[in-house]
C-alpha cells in the first residue's frame, strides 16, 4: 500500500518515526511528508534512511512530476501523526502552503488525524471547531490519549502509542466489508414544491447526514443508489445518483428501485404539502392585495408506503423523524409517535431548529423501534451516526 505519513511539529514527532518503522516493516512503501516546523524535531536524514524515499516540506521540489498533487492522490492512506493545532487548523481552513497541505487537498484515500497537543489547547474551542470540521469532511479523528506530555504535566493531549495508530490507520484503509453484496438506497436533501415556474416551498435540510450514510454504506462495501434532493454538501464520486427535487419525483424514483434494495434509509426532510397546482407563469403581485393563500395538499408518505408495500420480509427500512418539542411532549415523545404511526424497523429521531439538525455537522441522536422502543442514542460528526445506522440496520436485516 502507499502510504504518506505526515509530520507536523510538535514533540512527538520522535513516535512518527516508530510509527514510520511499523508500516515500513508491515511491507508498505511510505513517503514521509514533515513540516518545516517538524524538521526542527527529527531531521530529513532519518526520515529518508528509513523510508527509502526523498523527503521535502516543499511544493517547489519535484515540480517536473507535479509531485504536490501526484503524491496525495496516488496515496492509499494519509496518517498525519503527531497532528498539531496549527496544522489541524490549516487542513480544516484548506490552506495548501506547503507540501503536506497540498498533497492532503488532493488525497482521495482515507485520511488519518491524530492530534497531539496540551489539554489546554485541545479544549480549545478553536480546536474543537476544527476536529468537528475535518470530522464531518470524513478524516479520521484518533483521539489523544491522557498521560505524561512535554513538561512535568500530565493530561488529556497526548500522542496515542504509535502500535495504536498503526492498527486504527490500518482498519481505516480497508473498512469492515460487512455491506458487501447488499443493496442499499438513501434519500438525501430536502425536497423542494414547485409553486410556479421561480418559486418553491423548500426546508433546510443540507443532505450531509444522507450523504455520510451514502459513502460510508459504499466503503463498507454496499452497492448505494442516492435519491438526491437538492442535496448543497459535496457527493462524492463513485455513487449511483438519482436527482429527485420534489416528493413526487422522490416517490417514483425510490418506488422504482426499493424491490431490489436490502436496505432503504430515508435521509431526506419530504415536504408533507404540496401546492395544489404549479401556476404556469411567475405569479404577479397586485396592487390592492395584501395577503395572499395558498392551497396545499398533502404528499404521499413515502416512508409509510414503502413499509406497506413490502413483499420482502427481510428488507430494513429505517426513517428519521427530524423533531421539535411543544406543548404535548418533547422531541422523544414526539419521535416515538411517529415510530408506531409509520412502522419502519429503526426511527432515528434528532431535533431540529437553529442551529441544532439540518445544515450542522454533528448530530445527536435517538433510535427507536417500531413500536416505540428506545434502542439507544448515539452522539458525534454525522459520519459517525451514519456508521452506526448502518450497524443498526444491518443487524436488523
Ligand atoms: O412525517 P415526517 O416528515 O416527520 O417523517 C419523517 C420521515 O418520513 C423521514 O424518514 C422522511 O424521509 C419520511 N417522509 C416520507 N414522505 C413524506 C414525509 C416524510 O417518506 N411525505
Amino acid at each position: 500500500m502507499r502510504v504518506v505519513l505526515g509530520v507536523s511539529g510538535g514533540i512527538a514527532a520522535y513516535k512518527a518515526v516508530l510509527l514510520l518503522r511499523l508500516f515500513k516493516e508491515a511491507g508498505h512503501h511510505v513517503r514521509v511528508m514533515p513540516t518545516d516546523a517538524a524538521l526542527k524535531f527529527v531531521g530529513a536524514p532519518t526520515w529518508e534512511a528509513l523510508s527509502g524515499e526523498p523527503v521535502t516540506t516543499s511544493v517547489f521540489q519535484d515540480v517536473d512530476s507535479v509531485a504536490h498533487v501526484d503524491l496525495g492522490k496516488s496515496a492509499q492512506l494519509l496518517v498525519i501523526a503527531p497532528a498539531t493545532a496549527d496544522i489541524i487548523a490549516r487542513i480544516a481552513a484548506g490552506r495548501a502552503d506547503d507540501l503536506l497541505t497540498a498533497s492532503i487537498l488532493t488525497a482521495t484515500c482515507p485520511v488519518v488525524v491524530a492530534p497531539a497537543m496540551h489539554t489546554e489547547m485541545w479544549h480549545n474551542p478553536a480546536i474543537q471547531a476544527n476536529i468537528a470540521t475535518l470530522k464531518s469532511r470524513g478524516f479520521i479523528v484518533i483521539p489523544p490519549a491522557s498521560g505524561r506530555l512535554t513538561g512535568k504535566d500530565t493530561g488529556l493531549g497526548r500522542l496515542p502509542e504509535p502500535e495504536d495508530i498503526f492498527a486504527q490507520a490500518m482498519a481505516a484503509a480497508s473498512p469492515v466489508q460487512d455491506l458487501a453484496g447488499k443493496r442499499v438506497i438513501i434519500s438525501a436533501g430536502g425536497t423542494q414544491e414547485p409553486l410556479d415556474p421561480v418559486r418553491f416551498l423548500g426546508n433546510r435540510s443540507s443532505g450531509l447526514q444522507g450523504v455520510c450514510l451514502a459513502s460510508e454504506a459504499k466503503g463498507r462495501g454496499a452497492h448505494v443508489t442516492l435519491v438526491a434532493a437538492n442535496i448543497t454538501v459535496p457527493i462524492p464520486d463513485g455513487l449511483d445518483v438519482v436527482q429527485a427535487p420534489s416528493a413526487l419525483e422522490m416517490q417514483r424514483a425510490i418506488e422504482g428501485l426499493a424491490g431490489e434494495a436490502d436496505i432503504i434509509i430515508m435521509a431526506a426532510a419530504v415536504a408533507d404539502f404540496r401546492p395544489q397546482a404549479q401556476v404556469e407563469g411567475k405569479i404577479k403581485k397586485t396592487a390592492n392585495e395584501d395577503t395572499m393563500t395558498l392551497t396545499l395538499v398533502k404528499n404521499p408518505d413515502i416512508l409509510a408506503g414503502l413499509v406497506a408495500a413490502r413483499t420482502n420480509s427481510s428488507q430494513v427500512i429505517v426513517g428519521f423523524a427530524a423533531e421539535t418539542g411543544d406543548q404535548d411532549g418533547d422531541v422523544l415523545f414526539h419521535g416515538r409517535a411517529k415510530a408506531i404511526r409509520k412502522a419502519a424497523n429503526l426511527l432515528v429521531v434528532n431535533e431540529v431548529g437553529p442551529n441544532i439538525g439540518f445544515g450542522q455537522p454533528t448530530n445527536s441522536v435517538t433510535f427507536v423501534g417500531k413500536d416505540g422502543e428506545v434502542l439507544g442514542t448515539a452522539q458525534g460528526s454525522k459520519r459517525e451516526i451514519a456508521r452506526e445506522i448502518l450497524s443498526r440496520a444491518l443487524q436488523l436485516g
